[in-house]
């Protein structure tokens, strides 16, 4: 039985308004040209690194230290948000498929068993969608591939690939690599008897692969690919599709590819999906094919017209939502991430206002509360989703940070909370745009917002925490192996659009905290999970034993 009474904290006192800020994408990194948080006008995020001696420091953020696989995994915002909220080390999806693969577990388990019904009666084809890449975020090429192959030596004779372009956790440009490879091993499985093919496919931020609805037309756009096999662009081979694509529109790139349907000699779509086909979807992380699998699950469905809703056996690499339970097949069960610092909070009586974009949202709600979408208590929480807009965000670098600030401030303002939590989302969404001038803006617009809380924080004597889920503004080129930056023809450093491998700052300060506070200097290894009993700490309770140590020391 959990005791989920926490004791007070022997020096913070409780009911202290207490802000933690993350700052999405935001690592300390090295100081050069590329550096766009180093090269920003940050006056009040330099001040925090700058400030009282002991009140700043840097944390882990990536790879073993989150749960991935290896240390060469960088970081990402479900990890990141899932390790700050639990606690704990959680090993995620990422090595959990590795692991059900390498051990055949996969193959005994009932998902597999569900979809591999369809596939002994016609026409029996097995459809797989997700992300074509070997970014390790949201899925991994090799995983895919592994499974295919799998499939093929348990009877399925006939595969049809939904892959999405990546450039966004990978370099720009390297789809056409990830499907040549993904040709070559389709190609092997043809000689072998397997039909297997490419049939639709599409950039990830243009098709199929939004989150938290911020714009249900990119999921339709992928309906229209993948499941009725219409798309504007038509061709016979997916690597001539993308390359094709790309050279006629200078403009597209590998995260916003239109989409475009693989067809035969007499132009028919070679894998629409039908009924009495399998579908699974191979990503392992949820919030970006959420969407996707209400779409192809919930016979009731109004986000979009289906026109066809085909009747197939349908399952999720892993179950996106443990609440919902969706979908309710999947082929690797989920991190299990329970005893949340969420639920002991509300069970403690704390009120929290929690708050970010639609980007973000999800990440300070769902991903924070171990994967749960629903609030875990009505009445204890506020829960507030700015709108963002849906355009590429290099055209709007200051995105919702004001708007976020604002409400944060008068939350704090308020009296009503002890927890005001949020998520800016600037330095990662416009990093990933490449957009060097524009993660500059990104990154100004931060530090304002950033302000406009610590004030607020100020004035009711409050305690703050600033610190990031991962790395991306602060590294904004693409390196050679002596760390030097790559260069166009012209000269100019080729962006690099993806997340870093770089630790975090994280800062604590504001009139509420006691003098005596400061970070031990025993925990140098620290990762984001040490941040769950410190802001316990900070909200004036203990953490619970079997959470990573609190960063804190008291004298
Ligand atoms: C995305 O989904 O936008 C990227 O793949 C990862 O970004 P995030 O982990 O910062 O959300
Ligand atoms: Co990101």
């Amino acid at each position: 039985k959990v005791d989920w009474k926490l004791k007070a904290h022997p020096v913070i006192k409780r009911g202290t308004p207490f802000l933690l800020c993350v700052l999405d994408g935001w690592g300390e990194n090295r100081e050069d040209d590329y550096n766009a948080i180093f090269k920003a006008s940050i006056p009040t995020i330099k001040a925090l690194k700058n400030g009282a001696p002991a009140r700043w420091r840097t944390i882990k953020a990536h790879g073993t230290a989150v749960g991935l696989p290896s240390d060469q995994d960088m970081g990402n915002s479900e990890v990141g948000h899932n390790a700050m909220g639990a606690g704990k080390v959680i090993e995620q999806g990422a090595g959990l498929v590795d692991t059900a693969l390498r051990s055949g577990k996969l193959y005994k388990d009932k998902g597999f068993a569900y979809i591999k019904q369809a596939w002994f009666n016609a026409p029996g084809t097995q459809h797989f969608i997700g992300l074509v890449s070997d970014g390790g975020v949201h899925s991994r090429y090799d995983q895919l591939a592994a499974l295919m192959k799998g499939c093929f030596e348990q009877g399925c004779k006939k595969i049809r690939v939904h892959g999405l372009t990546d450039g966004r956790d990978c370099a720009e440009g390297s789809s056409i690599k990830f499907f040549t490879e993904m040709e070559k091993d389709l190609e092997a499985l043809r000689k072998k008897g397997c039909d297997a093919r490419v049939a639709s496919g599409g950039g990830r931020m243009f098709v199929t692969m939004d989150r938290y609805e911020a714009d249900w037309k990119i999921v339709e756009r992928g309906w229209h690919a993948h499941v009725l096999g219409e798309a504007p662009h038509k061709f016979q081979n997916a690597v001539e599709a993308i390359t094709t694509i790309r050279k006629n529109d200078p403009d597209t790139n590998d995260q916003y590819l239109p989409p475009f349907v693989i067809v035969d000699k007499s132009g028919a779509p070679v894998g629409p999906i039908v009924d009495g086909d399998a579908v699974v979807i191979f990503n392992f992380r949820a919030d970006r094919v959420a969407q996707l699998s209400k779409a192809f699950e919930y016979e009731d469905f109004k986000k979009f017209d289906r026109k066809r809703y085909p009747k197939v056996k349908f399952a999720g690499m892993m179950q996106y939502d443990g609440d919902l339970k969706l979908p309710k097949n999947y082929l690797v069960s989920p991190p299990l991430i329970e005893r949340t610092s969420g639920v002991y909070l509300v069970k403690n009586g704390v009120r929290t206002f929690a708050c970010s974009e639609t980007q973000k949202f999800g990440h300070v709600t769902f991903f924070w509360n171990g994967n749960r979408s629903g609030k875990l208590d009505e009445k204890l929480e506020t829960y507030l989703e700015i709108v963002s807009d849906t355009c590429p965000f290099n055209e709007k670098p200051k995105m919702k940070a004001d708007q976020i600030a604002k409400a944060a401030k008068e939350a704090i303002l308020s009296g009503k909370y002890d927890f005001i939590r949020v998520n800016l989302a600037n330095g990662d969404m416009v990093g990933h745009t490449g957009d060097f001038g524009s993660v500059l803006v990104a990154c100004e617009a931060v530090d304002k917002g950033v302000k406009l809380m610590l004030d607020a924080i100020k004035q009711v004597g409050g305690i703050y925490m600033v610190t990031a889920d991962h790395g991306n503004a602060d590294d904004m080129a693409q390196r050679n192996k002596k760390g030097e930056a790559l260069k166009d023809e012209e000269g100019n450093a080729i962006p690099l659009t993806s997340h870093t491998l770089a630790p975090v700052p994280c800062a604590i300060g504001g009139p509420g905290l006691p003098a005596n506070i400061k970070f031990r200097s025993d925990l140098p290894n620290a990762g984001l999970a040490n941040v769950t009993a410190t802001f316990m700490n900070l909200l004036g309770f203990e953490a619970p034993a079997d959470y990573e140590p609190t960063l804190l020391k008291w004298t």
